[in-house]
């Protein structure tokens, strides 16, 4: 936990962001796996952690935005509890820890809140993402279930998003230990990768290191030979020579920051040509990326720029053809990299994506594309020195999608398919690294890990 100053601060920005009434943040309970009592490894919100910083079940925080006041509301735990968990400190010393001074028992939070509605109180709340919190709410305000997602304040989402957008100092640190225990995880995927190892006994090894080193890992571990599938989490192939393995993997720290991590290296050690010819490509995409990054550009230029190294270094190698700028500007590089060049990184490897995609990426100067590949871009808007984003651009060879542009006769003036027909074998390559916005450009977070041919080679033959 950050010093109780830190929240107390974030609590106060919010509160000057807000006009008036109560804003209500759920903590997360325990969640059940495959019986009440055997839960998944817990993981408090993320708007929670924010801004009441306690990790730990069964609790919510209220701001009384008209009387400046915070409150934690939680139960003390009885002797039952303390025989299987061990002594607890008591819900005002945890209160106290973060600065709040007010504590109630949870079973006094809706009442609260009716007196609050009574009184002609405003109650915002953001988006939910878990049953439980659809029930809690319903509960709480008499919303009926199916129209929660109605009465979700966007005035808070939008003060929210305007604080955790902006990382300090010790939340840039927090991320660059998260990026150095990815460090970890990917050499030792990298230096594992070799003909007859299992995917899953990579993956299983990668995820112990965030264990050991943190909390579990910031999402499911993507590791495949089979990298055209954006988001494979099948870990059963055996690796082969001739394939590359895609590992996209980040941890978490103790303190709930994340990494997201993806590099991609050639099973055995050794790119072949082939191979080398299309990782130099994505390297470039991920590295003119970067290098563009600095303050007041929109996210989305940096995007259309590294699909514009994609396409031209493609046409380079007669897969596509044609006018590059008309290409891109039409959509048809998006037959090799169908998805966006990055996204927002915090607490949450997608961060703040609970709060909706469109409010953390989007504002009102620029609107999401509907177009097939811009439309998933998660992050198009101005970039401002705080932001903590992800640069990933990839370029994967996907036989179901090339069959079914091929059949529609689509882009035949910037795809050569009889060329691209030859490479339904490739797999996929994508490449990811964590920046952060400075004042003036940008900068790499963490232990730089292995990433040009040369170096990845090189860790791999060692
Ligand atoms: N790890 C998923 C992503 O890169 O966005
Ligand atoms: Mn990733
Ligand atoms: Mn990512």
């Amino acid at each position: 936990m950050f010093d109780k100053n830190v929240y107390i601060e974030r609590r106060n920005k919010l509160r000057k962001d807000m006009k008036s009434g109560i804003a209500l943040i759920l903590g997360n309970a325990e969640a059940p796996y495959n019986y009440p009592a055997n839960t998944y490894h817990f993981r408090q919100d993320s708007n929670f952690l924010y801004f009441f910083g306690l990790d730990h079940p069964d609790l919510a925080g209220v701001f009384d935005i008209d009387e400046n006041k915070d409150y934690i509301f939680g139960s003390d735990v009885d002797l039952d509890d303390i025989i299987w968990m061990g002594p607890q400190p008591s819900i005002k010393d945890r209160a106290a820890e973060v600065g709040v001074e007010n504590t109630l028992p949870m079973n006094e939070l809706s009442c609260f809140l009716n007196k609050a509605i009574k009184a002609g109180k405003k109650i915002h709340f953001p988006p939910t993402y878990r049953g439980e919190q659809v029930i809690q709410i319903k509960q709480l305000l008499g919303i009926l279930t199916a129209r929660v997602d109605d009465y979700v304040s966007v005035e808070l989402i939008k003060a929210i998003v305007k604080l955790r957008s902006i990382k300090d100092e010790k939340e840039i640190a927090e991320i660059e230990k998260a990026v150095d225990i990815a460090y970890e995880m990917h050499t030792t995927a990298m230096k594992m990768a070799m003909p007859g190892v299992v995917e899953r006994e990579i993956a299983g090894t990668i995820e112990g290191i965030s264990l050991a080193k943190g909390n579990p890992v910031s999402f499911p571990i993507i590791l495949s030979i089979n990298g055209q599938t954006l988001h494979n989490h099948y870990h059963g192939n055996t690796l082969v020579e001739g394939r590359m393995m895609v590992t996209d993997a980040g941890a978490e720290t103790t303190m709930n920051y994340s990494s997201d991590i993806t590099r991609t290296v050639p099973v055995g050690g050794k790119f072949n040509q082939r191979q080398k010819e299309i990782y130099e490509i994505v390297l470039a995409a991920n590295m003119k990326a970067i290098e563009a990054i600095k303050p007041g550009i929109l996210y989305k230029e940096i995007h259309l720029l590294a699909c514009k190294v994609i396409a031209s270094g493609l046409k380079e190698l007669g897969l596509m053809k044609g006018d590059i700028d008309k290409a891109v500007e039409q959509g048809a590089h998006a037959l090799f990299m169908p998805h966006g060049l990055g996204h927002m990184m915090g607490f949450d490897v997608h961060d703040m994506e609970g709060l909706g995609e469109n409010y953390v990426g989007y504002d009102e100067t620029i609107k999401r594309s509907d177009q097939f590949g811009l439309a998933f871009l998660r992050l198009g808007r101005e970039l401002q020195p705080g932001f903590v984003l992800t640069v990933e651009p990839g370029c994967y060879f996907i036989p179901e999608l090339i069959d079914r542009w091929k059949a529609e006769g689509k882009f035949t003036e910037f795809i050569n398919y009889e060329k691209v027909e030859t490479y339904k074998d490739f797999g996929g390559i994508r490449i990811e690294d964590d920046i952060l916005v400075t004042e003036n450009s940008y900068r790499v977070l963490g232990k730089p890990i292995p990433k040009t041919v040369e170096e990845i080679e090189g860790i791999m033959g060692k």
